[in-house]
């Protein structure tokens, strides 16, 4: 072994116990076992150095972690961050939080999994808060940046930057995991799969989401839902917001008669005309609620907005609301939930969850229980549709480790849009999805550069739950937010794709440029380490946001050549460019060679049993070869082999030209795609 106090768990992966292991961590709530096979196809590794010697220190109640890092190391990840990219010479207190508003660390999924750019990772699997001083605090005698005089010099930084990590945890029992990798992806991946390997969505759940007025009658749902199609704008899902319960805040998780007095033909007359059904809910319930009385002894110490707050680890607790939910939602039909207010705020005033002080009858405290609620809920809801062999996909605003085989993707209610794609470019470290959701804008230009955005995420979403906003609702601009959900639409074979990507490989389908399949040349690294706006969606679109006001944006390319994607302009990366984009543009670049399956404009996802014609596009001039991905779409019977990788290929002749190959058709397999067309665009 490497170092006496690691043990290894799989190939690139191991582990490292501080005190004793406890009952309670992220990891153990989920229960999702390794991804083994998958783990050892990706090969061994060799322990980082970096991990070699860690440090241990007891300071009154809280143990220390200490590693070296080198003075160029970036540090990315711990979780949904919206300020910055690059943790290097920050102090990141991950602490659960609706709220975060301040450059600390805290936010709706601190997730205490760091990565760092010499291509190794480290994971406190606690429910505890974490804090990871990330260079960013010096010891007496230690090498730090050399002493400056602020009465002198102007260039005065107030950051002063060590060559350790330390890492404190508020108990004397933790685990540590280590990951490796020869690539920062290959890091990530491994955190992917050792967690249980990303999640699936079910088809519709790319297609694109609208959450409707939070007073709406099952009419209105119907009306607004109709107004899609009439207008011919794509939707798959209709989200309920809270008024669809007999009571919320807190919740009966029952239909209301007076706005839904028929909720099994409303959820059939909205599947008939193509949506699907998603229901907001938290996890308090109303006194009046049926199954209130049953977990009202499972509940912990203190309410919120006067509901209790069940020991959601308690197996007892799950099963009450899975059967519940069970009854009064799936078996009519709803495709999933937004499970909200699972993160709990201090700062602005609104304080309502349970405190960390709370006690819950699992011996668990309201510190553990805040950090890792929205976890149990996902797990809760997700574990109930796996029952039924139904795919999920929903929302949720708080997350934490060992997220990545939940169908759920995060939102906020903060709204700035810079921190909204920050946000966006850190989840994929971190095994999240997030929503850069739209709810309003301040006006048509903000309103496009949102909804392009958007669209190029895990989760396109319009959230009108109190805006009462179309995508149509900025008229000058409508045509444009429909090309933009058209080509969401189109998309679909590639971005499905990506997802199952995730699955397997564990590879996140939207990611920073760092998470780059291939490694990084040392000449791209400073510049992608620190690139906030700009990401890649699947494994050959670098997608480059403008926000309301810009005209232009600088966006670097790393080392190949790059193509625009919709007219084929050639770009020779490794360097910085600046792009101009009028309002019907957001920059997207295909990497030489990428190959982009396209399919026709539709309203909503196709249904399992039909088969769409594609139109693949290669762009360049290198041969490659995607594999795309095909199954019911649906079910979980992937799981069970119930699946296809079909080749596209594109060879190059001697003479140059670019040739297709593609869908070998199989006899008793039935696709999802029927037919290809070339295009060859660069
Ligand atoms: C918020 C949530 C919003 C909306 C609202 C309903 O906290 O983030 O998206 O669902 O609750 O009360």
């Amino acid at each position: 072994m490497e170092s006496s106090v690691w043990s290894r768990l799989a190939p690139g992966v191991w582990r490292f116990q501080v005190g004793e292991a406890e009952s309670l961590t992220p990891l153990s709530l989920l229960g999702f076992t390794p991804r083994s096979e998958a783990l050892e196809r990706l090969g061994e590794e060799a322990f980082p150095n970096s991990l070699l010697q860690p440090e241990i220190e007891t300071v009154g109640n809280q143990t220390i972690l200490r590693l070296p890092i080198t003075p160029e190391e970036s540090l990315h990840g711990l979780g949904l961050q919206f300020f910055k990219v690059n943790h290097r010479g920050r102090t990141r207190y991950l602490r659960v939080n609706s709220d975060p508003r301040q450059d600390t660390g805290e936010s709706h999924a601190p997730v205490p999994f760091l990565v760092s750019s010499q291509n190794y990772g480290i994971l406190i699997n606690t429910a505890r808060i974490v804090t990871f001083c990330c260079g960013s605090v010096v010891r007496k005698g230690a090498p730090t940046n050399p002493l400056r005089d602020r009465g002198r010099e102007d260039d005065w930084q107030p950051t002063p930057l060590s060559t350790y990590l330390e890492v404190v945890v508020g108990s004397p029992h933790f685990e540590v995991i280590g990951i490796a990798g020869s690539t920062l992806l290959e890091v990530v991946q491994r955190y992917n799969l050792y967690s249980g390997g990303g999640t699936l969505p079910p088809r519709w759940g790319l297609g694109f989401w609208h959450r409707v007025h939070y007073q709406h009658t099952d009419e209105m749902a119907l009306a607004e839902a109709m107004e899609f199609r009439e207008r011919g704008f794509p939707c798959d899902v209709i989200g309920l917001e809270p008024g669809w319960q007999t009571k919320s805040y807190p919740c009966s998780f029952e239909w209301g008669a007076d706005r839904f007095p028929n909720p099994a033909k409303f959820v059939a007359e909205m599947g008939a005309n193509g949506f699907k059904v998603n229901l907001w809910e938290h996890g308090y319930i109303h006194p009046s609620a049926r199954i209130y009385p049953e977990l009202e002894p499972l509940s912990g110490s203190h309410t919120v907005w006067g509901g209790i707050a069940p020991d959601y680890t308690l197996p007892a607790a799950q099963e009450i609301l899975k059967s519940q939910h069970d009854t009064d939602h799936l078996q009519i039909g709803v495709s999933g939930y937004k499970l909200d207010e699972c993160d709990g705020s201090e700062l602005t005033g609104a304080s309502w969850m349970f405190p960390a002080h709370a006690t819950f009858p699992s011996g668990a405290d309201g510190e553990q229980l805040r950090q890792i609620y929205g976890l149990a809920l996902q797990k809760i809801t997700f574990d109930l549709f796996r029952k039924h062999n139904r795919r999920t996909y929903g929302l949720v605003r708080a997350s934490h480790a060992g997220a990545s085989p939940l169908p759920s993707v995060l939102y906020s209610d903060l709204y700035d849009h810079r921190e909204f794609i920050r946000a966006l470019v850190n989840s994929g470290y971190s095994g999240l999805l997030w929503t850069p959701e739209v709810r309003n804008a301040s006006n048509a230009e903000d309103w496009v550069r949102r909804m392009q955005a958007v669209c190029f995420s895990a989760m396109a979403k319009l959230n009108a739950w109190s805006d009462s906003t179309k995508p149509w609702s900025f008229p000058e601009v409508e045509a444009i937010v429909l090309k933009y959900l058209r080509l969401r639409m189109r998309l679909l074979p590639y971005l499905y794709s990506a997802f199952a990507k995730y699955y397997f490989e564990g590879t996140p389908p939207i990611r920073a440029l760092t998470l780059s399949e291939t490694p990084i040349a040392a000449e791209d690294a400073a510049h992608l380490a620190n690139e906030e706006f700009a990401w890649y969606l699947g494994d050959s679109l670098l997608v480059a946001p403008l926000f309301a006001g810009q005209r232009w944006r600088d966006v670097y390319l790393p080392t190949g050549d790059w193509f625009d994607f919709e007219t084929g302009e050639r770009f020779v990366g490794g360097q910085s460019y600046r792009v101009y984009a009028g309002l019907d543009k957001i920059p997207v670049f295909v990497k030489n060679g990428g190959i982009i399956p396209l399919q026709p404009e539709c309203d909503h996802v196709p249904p399992t049993g039909a088969a769409v014609p594609l139109t693949v596009r290669h762009y360049g001039d290198v041969p490659s070869i995607f594999r795309l991905y095909d199954d019911d779409g649906e079910s979980f019977d992937f799981e069970r082999g119930m699946y296809r990788w079909h080749m596209l290929e594109v060879t190059i002749t001697p003479e140059g030209d670019r040739q297709g190959n593609a869908l070998a058709a199989e006899t008793g397999w039935f696709s999802a795609y029927e037919s290809v067309t070339w295009e060859f665009i660069g």
